[in-house]
């Protein structure tokens, strides 16, 4: 069975993807960080950013693991060091890119092969799983995004100040909407999950209840 949750940044859908994939003793899929790590590769490897193929390039030579909580480049772990403002900057550029985009489904589809999958991420039920039997989009208002993120951020410790987050966010949530392929989506068959005033225990539990549903 797969069950996609796609949704704005911000929106809590990471940790409710994971606990929800650990309630269901399914694996989890954190698309967000393949992403991210094509990005931390391509800075490492000082890509010229308006040459897409470069960082094409890089792409195609990177073994991506994953696991529940980690994700593995090349052997190391960069679970932490995709999460900086820095990286998720840079991460458009591999979002934007449909070299990337084409590689990065392809490997979203092996590892979802022949297993029970919890797929977090803006396209899993548009493009990578249209028939996924199970489609959730998670969100909340943009204040309650950008708080979350802000406190997110500052636990990492980073410097951080609230009015800056929500301004990038707005700017993400517009590229990850205006991007023509695999661009964030409701998808039409999609169940909507708001998250405001839930705290992480209560999203969970409607998460399950929606997978229940469809069993
Ligand atoms: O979910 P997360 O914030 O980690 O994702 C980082 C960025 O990766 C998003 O802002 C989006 O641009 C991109 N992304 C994507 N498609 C996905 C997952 C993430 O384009 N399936």
């Amino acid at each position: 069975m797969i069950v996609t949750i796609d949704g704005p940044a911000g929106a809590g859908k990471s940790s409710a993807a994971r606990r929800l994939a650990r309630r269901l003793g399914f694996r989890f899929l954190d698309t967000g960080a393949m992403y991210r790590a094509v990005a931390l590769a391509g800075k490492r490897a000082g890509v010229d950013w308006d040459q897409p193929e470069e960082l094409a390039a890089v792409a195609a030579s990177l073994t991506l693991e994953l696991s529940n909580d980690a994700i593995l480049m090349n052997g190391e772990d960069v679970t932490a060091a995709i999460r900086t403002l820095e990286i998720t900057t840079l991460t458009q550029h591999a979002a934007d890119n449909q070299a990337v985009r084409r590689l990065l489904t392809d490997q979203q589809r092996a590892f979802a092969a022949g297993q029970d999958v919890v797929t977090e991420g803006r396209d899993q039920a548009t493009v990578v799983f249209p028939g996924a039997q199970c489609k959730i989009f998670l969100t909340a208002g943009e204040e309650e995004r950008a708080r979350r993120r802000f406190l997110d951020l500052q636990a990492r410790g980073e410097e951080v100040d609230l009015a800056e987050v929500l301004r990038k966010q707005r700017l993400r949530d517009q590229c990850d909407t205006e991007r023509a392929y695999g661009g964030l989506a409701k998808a039409s068959d999609s169940i909507e999950v708001l998250t405001d005033g839930l705290n992480p225990d209560q999203v969970v539990d409607r998460l399950a209840e929606i997978v229940q549903g469809v069993q």
